[in-house]
């Protein structure tokens, strides 16, 4: 089974709120077909320009403070729903089926460690579904509430699922050796745990951008991928196994 994480950057401009790239979910859902159901897979999507403005506009991960927080955090968890919707359709479209789970249905978090149950994932992957996932706003035991990302949610659940395969998808071909925007940046083609890094994340981002996606990248046991999501072709190639953006080291 192989866990793929549609970032939000790939599935949205994270600079204009509420845009969906849907040619490019389109995209995703046809290479993703291709290998369906000889493959099983789950998805995780991420907030993009959907989850990210609200959750910072009202300050959700500065925990419980009051009632306008807490129509921020239904707020956000509601867009999130929307975003949702808009991708599940097309994978339903494309006779995918994929099933959705609210992230904040099932798990809790409790001084940044996750608790839940992945029994319904795993029955659903046992029937052949596709369960789709999704960054999303949280409660917490600590704050009373906060935002899980697609990320932790992928570290928390591929290894109690086996996963095979982890594919980030992004919106730059990997992981550099420095911000992608600078002139002399590097793509790395296999990138190793042990790795200092420094980042900048879009005004946006309320997660920790590309440090805590690797971060929770490197709690994986089995092989990783970080590729270029906009670029046709290139989940075929991560799924088949063929050398593409960024893989980290065994
Ligand atoms: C964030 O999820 C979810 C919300 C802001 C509600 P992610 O952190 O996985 O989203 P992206 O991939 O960075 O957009």
């Amino acid at each position: 089974m192989i866990v793929i994480k549609l970032g939000g950057s790939v599935i949205s401009n994270k600079n204009k709120p509420f845009s969906f790239n849907e040619n490019i979910v389109k995209q995703i859902a046809s290479e993703i077909k291709k290998f369906y159901p000889e493959k099983n897979f789950l998805l995780v999507h991420g907030g993009g320009s959907f989850g990210h403005p609200l959750a910072k506009k009202y300050e959700i991960r500065k925990g419980m403070n009051g009632i306008k927080r807490m129509i921020g955090f239904s707020k956000t968890h509601e867009a999130m729903l929307e975003l949702n919707k808009k991708i599940v359709n097309i994978f339903l479209e494309k006779n995918l089926p994929v099933f959705s789970i609210s992230t904040s249905s099932i798990f809790l978090m409790d001084n940044g460690k996750m608790h839940g149950n992945v029994s319904i994932i795993k029955e659903l992957l046992n029937l052949e579904f596709i369960p789709i996932l999704f960054g999303d706003v949280v409660l917490t035991r600590d704050k009373g509430i906060d935002i899980l990302s697609g990320d932790k949610i992928i570290s928390h659940v591929a290894k109690k699922i086996e996963a095979e395969k982890v594919i980030f998808l992004m919106d730059v071909d990997g992981i550099y050796n420095k911000n992608p925007s600078e002139k002399d940046a590097e793509l790395i083609d296999e990138i190793d745990r042990s790795i200092q890094f420094k980042s900048t994340t879009g005004k946006f981002d309320v997660t920790g951008g590309i440090e805590n996606k690797l971060k929770e990248a490197f709690k994986l046991h089995c092989p990783v991928y970080f590729i270029n999501g906009m670029v046709k072709g290139n989940l075929t190639k991560a799924i088949e196994g063929r050398k593409i953006g960024t893989r980290i080291k065994q």
